[in-house]
């Protein structure tokens, strides 16, 4: 199966799962948008509008990530955006940890198809699934090497709605996301760089 097709059927199999929060919500939510690129942008879980329409980030925070990527000349097309969990848990609550274990095939499996040179993690939940030992409001901004992953922290766009003094924040680091890809180009093509060191990268 090429990459396309194995997308299309992880998609498949997201719509037709069934898991604990599945009973609660109208549907699943895969995630969306470009499988070649060097980005994803992780979020914690579908919310109301989400549910309703089927596609990440196309509420009132989707907005807000548009309007960030905008700042750094993207569009959602150009990236990859998905969510730790695919379905909407009941009234926006945080999702369990039994929940987001439920649901951690298929964000690996998402992650394991496109290879992004970078993942970037919105708000805490992503973060606490990758990075349980580290704090949003500490790492934001920076990124981090785990592994043969490379991780960069930001605010999740609804907190910046809920306090709109963290909208600079959020805008200030999503524009260093293209430097930053520069910079990981440059150390993979150095020889020195070993795929598998761990910390803090820029
Ligand atoms: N919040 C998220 O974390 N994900 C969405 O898809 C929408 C809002």
């Amino acid at each position: 199966m090429d990459r396309a097709a194995e997308f299309k059927q992880l998609v498949e199999d997201i719509k037709q799962h069934h898991c604990s929060l599945r009973d609660g919500c109208i549907q699943a939510v895969p995630g969306e948008g470009n499988i070649d690129s060097p980005v994803v942008f992780i979020g914690e879980g579908p919310g109301k509008t989400e549910d309703e329409l089927g596609r990440p980030f196309v509420g009132a925070a989707g907005k807000l990530l548009d309007e960030g990527l905008a700042q750094i000349d993207m569009q959602r097309e150009d990236v990859y955006i998905t969510n730790v969990v695919k379905c909407r848990p009941p009234g926006n609550r945080d999702p369990l940890a039994s929940e987001v274990a439920e649901h951690k095939p298929f964000l690996e499996r998402e992650l394991e198809l496109i290879q992004p040179k970078l993942i970037v993690l919105l708000g805490r939940h992503a973060l606490q699934w990758f990075l349980p030992n580290e704090k949003i409001s500490s790492l934001r901004g920076t990124a981090k090497r785990q592994g043969n992953r490379i991780f960069f922290a930001m605010y999740h766009p609804a907190a910046a709605l809920y306090d709109p003094r963290l909208k600079d924040t959020l805008f200030s680091d999503i524009k260093k996301i293209p430097v930053l890809l520069q910079k990981i180009d440059e150390l993979q093509n150095d020889a020195s760089f070993s795929p598998q060191s761990q910390g803090a990268l820029f």
